[in-house]
């Protein structure tokens, strides 16, 4: 069962899936452009690991296995010989085309490339590729260890086979896998936008601030996450992203208008968690006031 993953960014999602796949037994290599974020996320792995240790829920030997099961791939061609290429790159549909591209004229024809996008469209990735059947959508959510999610979408040229596989990775990995056709923001994102769109304009209507929605949100039906938690979680840069993709995917129907405001806070380099202030401020990670 255990196979060779290929993961292509080195970022939030990136060393989050590494993470996964490799406490399952498989073998996984980082890859990213910067070369210091492959390091980076070794190194969070490994500490996220230690704290798992320290709580008595890992072994220190477990914690080795685990760690040496992960290895950093400084040059693309280092995994061309991968089972299973998962792209976790910037959410831009044309550097994941001309990635798949290139992931293809270097792996088997055995290889399955899956796009972790959230909300681009698989099919349109998948064009850029020779054989588009073995192209499908491997979306997780953040943090992977403990999202027990994944959808699997399924491109409008994507192999049954391809699907089966990855829904079978999913499950031997103790996460929950749900198969979705590949229409636009696949069922999360496109049922998630009204929470977090809406959101976003009783703030810009001045009805209530981020805490009081927030906290309404959490304490009233009981979501985990309020929406502006989640948005600073997630990264402004790429909540806004699948935003804009949902909404052009849909014709621009107004029910998916993206908010002014964070198109601003993007624009304004406040992206949320990863730089220290989105909705909310944080100091050594923890959460202060919203600005
Ligand atoms: P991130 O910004 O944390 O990491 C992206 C990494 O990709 C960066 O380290 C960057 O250097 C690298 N990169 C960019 N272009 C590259 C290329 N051409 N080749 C190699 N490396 C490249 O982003 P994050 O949050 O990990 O998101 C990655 C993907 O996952 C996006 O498609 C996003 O939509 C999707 N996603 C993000 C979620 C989130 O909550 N952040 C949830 C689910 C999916």
């Amino acid at each position: 069962m255990n196979i060779r993953i290929g993961i292509i960014g080195s970022g939030a999602m990136g060393r989050g899936i590494a993470q996964l796949f490799a406490s399952a037994g498989h073998q996984v290599w980082l890859h990213d452009s910067r070369p210091e974020a492959i390091d980076q996320a070794l190194q969070f792995n490994r500490e996220l690991l230690e704290r798992s240790v320290a709580k008595g829920r890992m072994t220190a030997e477990t914690l080795e296995a685990v760690v040496a099961r992960m290895q950093p791939a400084h040059r693309l061609d280092e995994l061309a010989g991968c089972d299973l290429l998962i792209e976790a790159i910037v959410e831009d549909l044309e550097a994941k085309q001309r990635l798949f591209a290139e992931l293809e004229r270097l792996v088997s024809v055995e290889a399955i490339l899956a796009t972790n996008t959230s909300s681009l469209s698989v099919t349109r990735i998948a064009s850029a590729c020779a054989h588009p059947e073995r192209v499908a959508g491997f979306h997780f959510f953040n943090p992977v260890p403990l999202m027990k999610l994944v959808e699997v979408v399924r491109g409008e040229r994507t192999a049954a086979m391809v699907v089966d596989r990855l829904v079978q990775l999913a499950e031997h990995a103790g996460h929950f896998p749900a198969v979705t056709p590949d229409t636009p923001g696949f069922i999360v994102n496109h049922a998630g936008r009204a929470y977090g769109t809406e959101a976003q304009r009783i703030l810009s209507e001045g009805i209530a601030t981020p805490e009081q929605i927030d906290r309404i949100l959490r304490d009233g039906p009981g979501f985990r996450m309020g929406p502006f938690e989640l948005f600073d979680l997630t990264g402004l840069d790429i909540s806004h992203a699948v935003m804009e993709s949902v909404h052009d995917q849909f014709y621009q129907d107004p029910r998916y208008t993206p908010s002014y405001l964070a198109a601003q806070r993007v624009a304004a380099g406040l992206l949320g968690r990863k730089t220290g202030q989105g909705y909310y401020r944080y100091e050594s990670g923890q959460q202060l006031r919203s600005p």
